[in-house]
């Protein structure tokens, strides 16, 4: 089962969501973390910027892995997730480039690139806690309703709601790339602590079906309800069906 924290307000759900963070990476200076693209993990970010300018968190023995990268978009493309990483966190704090792990969209092996992640998220010892955010139709990471509950990373085909959802920070909808590599479920199941972030009436319906709904491929995030230390932090409006 997984339990769930609502908060007032975006605000608040960015605050809780890096103090744990924070107090994670304090209680562990070498921990792994997951982190997530999105519009919600920004506030949460910026958060984490602040902490480490004003009250000394570092990040220095930090290891990083993005859930996800567009195939296609080279790293200095404003759109790719490696791009977003850099300016809205990277940047900003201490952690060490050679720490940092998103997966190359531009590898010209995409399969060989997938496996390669997958082994260095091994060597790292695996992820201790994996930040998420969720799709308006259920899917984590880029795992799109239908992905096996055991699948890896591994090149994938974005849904037209995905793409017409990301289409507002491209140009236009043809902009958005079709395909993306993604973590697993699999993968993302064998995070030691998830924290899942919502924000918005938009997600409600995905957040009901996730929590309470019944298991299945349709719905992906539903597969964290076997997780064994899952937190989902959603604000009132995404938590208006539960
Ligand atoms: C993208 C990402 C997901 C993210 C989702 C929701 O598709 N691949 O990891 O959770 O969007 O994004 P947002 O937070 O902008 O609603």
């Amino acid at each position: 089962m997984v339990k769930v924290l609502i908060v007032k307000n975006y605000e608040e759900l960015s605050l809780e969501t890096a103090l744990r963070i924070a107090e994670a990476v304090r209680s562990k200076p070498d921990i792994v973390l997951g982190l997530a693209t999105g519009g919600t993990p920004l506030g949460c970010y910026r958060e984490l910027i602040r902490m480490h300018r004003e009250e000394g968190l570092s990040f220095s023995k930090v290891t990083t892995f993005n859930l996800d990268e567009y195939v296609g978009l080279p790293p200095s493309h404003p759109q790719s997730y490696h791009y977003y990483m850099f300016h809205n966190l990277f940047d900003h704090v201490d952690v060490r480039r050679e720490n940092v792990h998103i997966p190359d969209g531009m590898a010209e092996d995409l399969d060989e690139e997938c496996r390669r992640y997958e082994e260095a998220i091994k060597e790292a010892g695996g992820i201790d806690l994996q930040l998420l955010g969720i799709g308006r139709n259920g899917h984590i990471g880029f795992n799109e309703p239908g992905s096996p509950f055991d699948s890896r990373t591994r090149v994938v085909k974005l849904s037209e709601q995905t793409r017409k959802d990301n289409a507002r920070f491209f140009n236009s909808i043809d902009e958005v790339p079709t395909h993306a590599i993604t973590m697993g479920i699999g993968t993302i199941m064998e995070a030691r602590r998830i924290i899942l972030i919502a924000s918005g009436e938009a997600k409600a319906e995905a957040i009901a079906k996730a929590v309470k709904g019944p298991k299945t491929v349709d719905v992906p995030a539903s597969a964290l309800q076997d997780h064994p230390d899952c937190l989902f932090i959603i604000d009132k409006e995404a938590a208006s069906l539960l």
